[in-house]
């Protein structure tokens, strides 16, 4: 576990896609100073952190997440200079800034993968986890094969040009599978622990860990992966001891315990997240049934039991849009649910202003059918939405093209925008401490299907009724509690007598308790 670090009590993130933000050079694509312009912006908002989708050099045959130099930020997004006064210039804001380590694989075209490929023994040999013969296939996995000189297959992590770093086989059952401890594995580790020391001295303040349960092999109940993040954590310990950790692992019981500070929610595996927002009948729809989720949510939520937090997004780069399924009223509900529940609440880019996904586009740089959430951000109704100067068809990702697209500007003017609606919740939330991020939480009502959800958020001094209700009919809620000032409302406001509460269609309220 993560020493306890202050900065996260209230952190509310912003993830930002690179490629996508701002572009001030005209090159079509978003890049450092862009995204150090904005700042101001995502300030402004309430966000005081940052996630950023990696940015290191890369053949983007996965968006950046195959790296080929983890110490170089990509030439077409500027510098390693742009990005150091881009980490000073958030810390002056008071913001934080964590980047996206990527562990799990490399590119096939790093400096390492071309060196392992090569028959005679060197030293990056071992840096892969390669089969002792062509003719044979890692079992369960994907594999490169028929590329190299070298006598073997290479497991690959995701993409078939991810080639799988080499941290070891918890159980080696194969002649060809090394342990965690052998010459190879560790001079990986030691080779990300050299990454992540480059760049926490250069001024980031933590990471987001990529596929972070997946380092070690024939692992199956994740032991040797927590031990390898317990080493981790450790060297972190000693030399940047506030350097954050969140992981993309999904199971808080274990990436806690391997010293990360925070785990995602994640949109698939067991998690039930997209009940709520992205099925055919989700929650915050209207219609669907939150039961399956709040039931996850709470067994995680007890694994995690107090010593890390849970982070939920409205969204990210490899989801739908939410306002795909959400919109209007509702989406401002789901907003309120995001930055209302336990945990660093994280917005992806855009979703504050109900950006949409983009339809009907072909795959960039990997994405597939993610590319329509990552289309570029809309700030204003000027050309390409003033996201960049360059013509329109040369833009990364063609621009949303619809007449009525969202843009901040606008939305900024107005009241009754997505916009004002999040900025007001994360205002309300940063001043209220039991709706923080580790106020604790207790579910009154579970959102089965036709229900609301409801739950109290508690902290020493404080005792806060959160009632989301996106379903058409006013639901009623017996309850012993007792209503003081309603610190939030969305529609009509609840009829509150003893014992009772009538909570409106198509409403979202906070209430705080006597
Ligand atoms: C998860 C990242 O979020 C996704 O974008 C990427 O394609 C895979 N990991 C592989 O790195």
């Amino acid at each position: 576990m993560g020493k306890r670090i202050q900065w996260l009590e209230d952190a509310v993130f912003y993830e930002i896609y690179p490629q996508s933000f701002k572009d001030t050079d005209a090159d079509g694509i978003g890049n450092i100073n862009g995204i150090t312009e904005k700042l101001p912006y995502i300030k402004g908002l309430g966000c005081n952190a940052i996630w950023l989708n990696p940015c290191f050099d890369s053949p983007f045959g996965d968006a950046g997440y195959d790296v080929s130099d983890y110490y170089k930020v990509a030439p077409r997004y500027g510098s390693n200079d742009d990005i150091v006064k881009m980490f000073e210039e958030a810390h002056k804001l008071g913001m934080h800034v964590l980047l996206d380590l990527v562990p799990g694989h490399t590119s096939w075209k790093h400096p390492w993968f071309v060196e392992s490929m090569k028959a005679e023994k060197n030293e990056y040999t071992d840096r892969y986890i390669w089969t002792d013969s062509i003719w044979e296939s890692p079992e369960g996995y994907g594999s490169l094969r028929g590329i190299s000189d070298r006598d073997g297959s290479c497991l690959v992590n995701f993409f078939t040009h991810q080639p799988a770093l080499n941290y070891g086989f918890y159980k080696p059952d194969h002649s060809w599978q090394q342990p965690m401890d052998s010459e190879g594995a560790i001079a990986t580790r030691n080779a990300m622990k050299d990454v992540m020391r480059f760049w926490l001295s250069k001024g980031c303040d933590g990471f987001r860990v990529d596929m972070a349960g997946s380092l070690v092999k024939n692992d199956e109940d994740g032991k040797g992966t927590i031990a390898l993040w317990q080493d981790i954590r450790s060297f972190l310990d000693e030399s940047f001891p506030e350097a954050v950790l969140v992981s993309e692992w999904g199971e808080p019981d274990k990436s806690i315990e391997g010293g990360f500070h925070m785990d995602f929610l994640l949109h698939f595996g067991p998690s039930h997240y997209n009940d709520l927002f992205r099925c055919e009948k989700p929650f915050f729809g209207g219609e669907g049934d939150a039961s399956e989720f709040v039931k996850k949510y709470l067994e995680n939520y007890a694994k995690a039991a107090g010593r890390g937090l849970i982070c939920i997004p409205s969204g990210n780069h490899d989801m739908d849009r939410l306002a795909r399924t959400i919109n209007g009223n509702k989406a401002k509900i789901a907003f309120a649910f995001l930055l209302s529940m336990p945990g660093a609440p994280f917005i992806y880019y855009g979703d504050e202003i109900g950006m949409r996904y983009v339809e009907g586009l072909t795959s960039v740089e990997g994405g597939y059918g993610r590319t329509g959430s990552r289309s570029p951000m809309q700030w204003d109704e000027t050309l390409n939405a003033g996201f960049s100067d360059a013509e329109s068809e040369k833009l990364y990702i063609p621009i949303d093209p619809e007449a009525d697209r969202p843009n901040v500007k606008a939305q900024i003017k107005d009241d009754a925008s997505l916009y004002n609606e999040v900025k007001k919740l994360i205002a309300i939330r940063q001043s209220h401490k039991a709706l923080k991020n580790s106020g604790e939480i207790e579910f009154i009502c579970d959102g089965a299907e036709g229900k609301p959800m409801v739950y109290l958020r508690s902290c020493e001094d404080e005792k806060i009724l959160v009632a989301l209700n996106p379903t058409g009919e006013d639901q009623i809620l017996q309850t012993e509690e007792e209503a003081g000032d309603v610190i939030y409302s969305l529609g009509e406001l609840p009829e509150i007598s003893k014992g009772k509460f009538v909570i409106r269609r198509e409403s979202a309220v906070f209430i705080s308790l006597r």
